[in-house]
């Protein structure tokens, strides 16, 4: 009892350390496996965008200020994220 007790609460903690980052196997379908793509036939390759230029994309979908057309689409996928995390994906991503 004791033993499941215990692996249930790793696995949550586990499963909650995953939500907490941003996970970029998310945007590959829109904007392919390394930011290659314009998402939908839209937006700009995010893979020649700066490091800079993609924090402050992402935050502002999140908040409503920035983006084209389509931002609503880029609102859900960021909305449930930090603005620490979306900085910090922003580092992994465009050059
Ligand atoms: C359902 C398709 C879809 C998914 C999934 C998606 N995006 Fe997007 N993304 C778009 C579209 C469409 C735009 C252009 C929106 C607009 O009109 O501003 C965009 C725009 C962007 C931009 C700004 C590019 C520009 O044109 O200024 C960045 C950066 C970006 N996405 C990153 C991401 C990241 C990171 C993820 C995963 C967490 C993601 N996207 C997931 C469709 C998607």
């Amino acid at each position: 009892m004791k033993k499941i007790v215990i692996a249930t609460i790793a696995a949550a903690a586990i499963s909650s350390v995953a939500m907490a980052a941003v996970n970029t196997h998310a945007c590959a379908g829109c904007h392919g496996a390394h930011f290659e793509k314009h998402a939908l036939g839209k937006s700009k390759i995010v893979a020649n965008m700066t490091h800079a230029e993609i924090a402050t994309a992402l935050k502002g979908y999140k908040a409503g200020t920035f983006g084209g057309p389509m931002k609503g689409i880029m609102k859900g996928q960021v909305a449930r994220y930090s603005d620490a995390d979306l900085d910090a994906v922003a580092q992994t991503i465009g050059k």
